[in-house]
């Protein structure tokens, strides 16, 4: 049986907010030009003012209604307003915000455990909580900057791939390789190389005993939705193992149930040496996590070599045991693996896709056309948030709670979004 609990679509009840924020009675418009004035345009034009969301549904400030088939970019793991992790929230927050980081709290030690038990990791792993995927990154950045494969000389070369996305600070952006996003800001952290992605003898060629980390995304989101080849993850071990360098894997997308396990890199039969993870892990609540596997490499940071004032707080804390709760006690990873399969396989049969990749809910499939942002637009006017990272991509990470019959919506809308979207060129 499916047990899938929707959030009941429900009138919002009056909340506080209201006295801060007047909500009602403003039209989107309205709300875009406040914003043009008063938020740094580094995200250029926002596509809609929302007020409201309730499981896989989220409603604009001029009452229009959306299948968010996006999730806050691969976010909101049990979709808007799920009323567990509501709960546990307010609850936490009423009992004990938060905490320094010269206290603990029961909830950040309950999820660490639970997440070295999610990971299979063995006696001696470790976790440092942050509050995003970049942090998460950057915190594994130091961690790299500390190993010294068991010698005693230092090493400063990391490598990642092409199309590699590992967020926005700056140790982060050195692993990023998008040219657009890391020109404007160099010099960055040096020592990063970028070498051919899912090329095992490019990986061959670059990993020797002067290299600290390799990082990699079991698939890359940002860059079109793009897996690994079949046995990559498997060479990046023994390489990385062989030379004394750390392997490091980026599950901040495709972690925490995304692609239909808990994490993307599972199949592949490894133990990583870390894994960053965010984005699902708090199921709408900002927390993220490097998680070091093993003695050795959870001892890399010692005290006072890293810190945050955030990370790990006693309600992103709570807010990850709850998410994590409710996609264990409601069979969602069997959901993810279902309705991602549906909709991949009916995707591959829509004219003028020409292409689909991914696993579980992490979807991207390419036109025939460069239409993507198009179909975006397309997309909002009949009622469904996707997102193009190219511009004849689009991606679908949406709520791991989709149901087929919200899915089946999209696929029968689809058709005719994508003829929108080229007679509007
Ligand atoms: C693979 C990956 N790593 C890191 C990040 C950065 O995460 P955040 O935006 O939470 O800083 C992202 C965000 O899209 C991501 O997809």
């Amino acid at each position: 049986m499916n047990k899938i609990q929707q959030t009941p679509v429900v009138e919002p009840v009056e909340s506080p907010v209201v006295e801060l924020v007047e909500t009602k009675g403003h039209a989107g418009s309205e709300w875009l030009a406040r914003y043009s004035t008063s938020l740094m345009g580094v995200f250029g034009t926002p596509q809609r003012v929302l007020v409201r969301g309730a499981g896989c549904l989220v409603w604009d400030a001029d009452g229009k209604e959306y299948l968010d088939l996006l999730g806050g970019i691969a976010v909101n793991a049990l979709g808007h307003a799920n009323p567990f992790v509501t709960s546990v929230i307010s609850s936490q927050l009423a009992t004990l915000g938060h905490v320094s980081n010269f206290f603990t709290s029961p909830t950040q030690i309950a999820l660490a455990e639970k997440l070295l038990a999610l990971g299979n990791a063995p006696a001696g792993s470790k976790v440092f909580f942050t509050n995003s995927g970049t942090e998460a990154n950057e915190a594994a950045f130091k961690l790299a900057r500390r190993n010294t494969g068991g010698g005693d000389t230092k090493r400063t070369k990391i490598i990642a791939l092409e199309g590699a996305f590992h967020g926005r600070t700056m140790g982060a952006l050195a692993l990023t390789a998008k040219e657009a996003y890391r020109a404007p800001f160099e010099p960055l952290p040096g020592g990063v190389v970028h070498i051919p992605f899912g090329d095992v003898e490019a990986l061959k060629a670059a990993v020797d005993e002067t290299v600290a980390a390799v990082f990699l995304e079991p698939i890359q989101g940002e860059a079109g939705v793009r897996p690994l080849p079949p046995g990559y993850l498997k060479a990046a071990r023994e390489l990385t193992a062989r030379a004394g360098a750390l392997l490091i894997l980026d599950e901040v997308q495709t972690g925490i149930g995304r692609t239909g396990k808990w994490l993307a890199s599972e199949d592949a039969g490894i133990m990583p040496d870390a894994v960053t993870l965010a984005k699902g892990l708090g199921g709408g609540f900002p927390i993220g996590a490097l998680v070091t596997f093993g003695v050795e490499t959870s001892s890399l940071l010692s005290a006072g070599q890293h810190g945050t004032t955030f990370g790990g707080n006693p309600v992103a804390t709570a807010a990850a045991l709850a998410t994590l709760h409710a996609i264990e006690s409601q069979d969602v990873l069997a959901n993810v693996a279902a309705v991602g399969e549906h909709l991949r396989s009916a995707l591959a049969a829509v004219p003028g896709v020409t292409e689909v990749r991914g696993e579980g809910l992490l979807i991207g499939f390419d036109l025939d056309a460069d239409v993507a942002p198009a179909v975006v637009q397309a997309g909002l006017d009949a009622g469904f948030i996707v997102n193009s990272p190219g511009p004849r991509t689009i991606r679908l990470a949406p709520p791991l709670v989709l149901t087929t019959a919200q899915a089946d919506t999209f696929l029968a809308a689809f058709p005719a979004i994508l003829q929108a979207a080229k007679d509007a060129q």
